[in-house]
């Protein structure tokens, strides 16, 4: 749209998940999705003192058993009340007004610098996207919107088997175990327990259509299975879809089996290099385990490889690509890590750069000729940050963690 026919801008702010989605972060915070600036507080666990847990300013709300429940009483509240929270009506009569929502800053700006965004990423799903009107019209005057999520993405927890080098606190309890820095002592886990959140759950199920799960290591994860099961149980699972961010070392023989009743199941494997390269970043995990369960589930669920690159794995993604296309995987390996800083490709020392630089070119030339095209693109795009000015996507949240 141009200025003539969309006179407020609202393709510019508007985004239609929060008429139909909501985040459950690993800490019990609710946010309008995994890139809402207020669910991401990883600061606060930084330090030997808990500090005050206080709720950014316009956040959702959170679970009973948040971390940040005790701080914020007033925002405690159940993933219903959560969609249509005080922050969440505000949200939706601000975009509808072509109003900007500071909570949504990252894909605003990610736009400005890139020309795309998670905002308009979820535009391009399978089905077509809710647009401005029809949302429109299913607002009430103070923001409220019927019903319960269709779709959910469930960080049930930091419980996690691996220490991957680019990984942190509080993400990975094995992490957490392991660090100096932080005050926290227990795996969180905010949902296993929160009858809130099951009963809710229970409620609403009619409307749930599908679900996205990271973590921590989602299949590891308690409340997880007990989420399948349910679904099972209540005779959705046949119409419900699934995704995985999963480090894929283990497979439990019950998640297998419940997987049977869903509709699709997605995973979204990471694998940050072949062999050693793997052992290397993602610390505690087998390569042997991962080949082994990529080799149980590829027949039985829609599994797709995906490498963040690094500093340690840069060398090594050509052969994630021909391990992964060696089995008929698709791969993906446009999930650059910009922080920690040290592991950033683009702070390489200057002889490690211009090595990379010859390496990517080469590989996505050898990928162009060989016709995979969405590799040897990713390829490029790895090229493209390497040899970017710092200013161009430096400082910006990643959309998948
Ligand atoms: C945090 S993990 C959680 C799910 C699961 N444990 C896994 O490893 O896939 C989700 C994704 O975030 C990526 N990730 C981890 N640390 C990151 C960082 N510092 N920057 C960007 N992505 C990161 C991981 O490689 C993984 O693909
Ligand atoms: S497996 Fe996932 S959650 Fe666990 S340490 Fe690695 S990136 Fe973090």
């Amino acid at each position: 749209m141009d200025e003539t026919t969309d006179p407020h801008g609202i393709d510019k702010v508007f985004c239609h998940l929060p008429w139909m989605h909501l985040c459950a972060h690993l800490d019990g915070v609710y946010s309008r999705c995994c890139v809402d600036t207020t669910g991401l507080n990883t600061e606060l666990y930084l330090g030997s003192n808990r500090p005050t847990m206080t709720l950014p300013e316009d956040a959702v709300g959170c679970s009973p058993k948040s971390t940040f429940a005790a701080d914020n009483p007033d925002l405690v509240m159940s993933p219903a009340e959560a969609f249509n929270s005080a922050a969440m009506r505000r949200t939706r009569l601000a975009m509808l007004a072509g109003d900007p929502v500071s909570a949504c800053r990252t894909c605003y700006e990610r736009e400005r610098l890139t020309g795309d965004s998670y905002r308009l990423q979820m535009t391009r799903q399978d089905k077509p996207a809710l647009g401005v009107e029809e949302c429109r019209g299913r607002t009430e005057d103070d923001g409220t919107v019927a019903g319960f999520p269709s779709f959910l993405d469930l960080r049930l927890g930091n419980h996690c088997n691996l220490r991957c080098v680019m990984c942190g606190v509080p993400t990975s309890s094995s992490l957490v175990q392991r660090s100096d820095d932080t005050w926290l002592r227990n795996s969180l886990d905010p949902y296993t327990d929160d009858d809130t959140f099951w009963q809710c759950i229970e409620d609403n199920i009619q409307s749930i259509e599908s679900m996205y799960f990271a973590g921590g290591e989602p299949l590891m994860l308690r409340a997880h299975q007990r989420l399948l099961q349910l679904f099972v149980d209540n005779g959705r699972a046949a119409e419900m879809d699934l995704t995985y961010a999963t480090n894929l070392t283990l497979m439990p023989p019950a998640v297998l089996e419940l997987w049977r009743s869903f509709r699709l199941v997605s995973l979204e494997a990471s694998c940050d290099g072949v062999g050693p390269v793997f052992e290397l970043v993602r610390a505690g995990g087998r390569w042997a385990d991962f080949e082994r369960n990529a080799d149980l589930v590829k027949d039985q669920v829609q599994l797709s490889i995906h490498a963040s690159p690094q500093r340690d794995n840069v060398f090594n993604l050509g052969e994630v690509i021909d391990w992964s296309l060696g089995r008929g995987l698709d791969v993906h390996i446009s999930n650059v890590i910009r922080e920690p800083a040290e592991l950033s490709v683009r702070n390489l020392p200057p002889a490690e750069k211009e090595r990379a630089h010859a390496y990517l070119d080469t590989l996505a030339g050898r990928l162009t000729t060989a016709g995979h095209k969405m590799p040897a693109a990713d390829v490029r795009g790895v090229l493209r940050y390497l040899l970017a000015p710092p200013t161009l996507t430096d400082g910006l949240p990643s959309a998948s963690v």
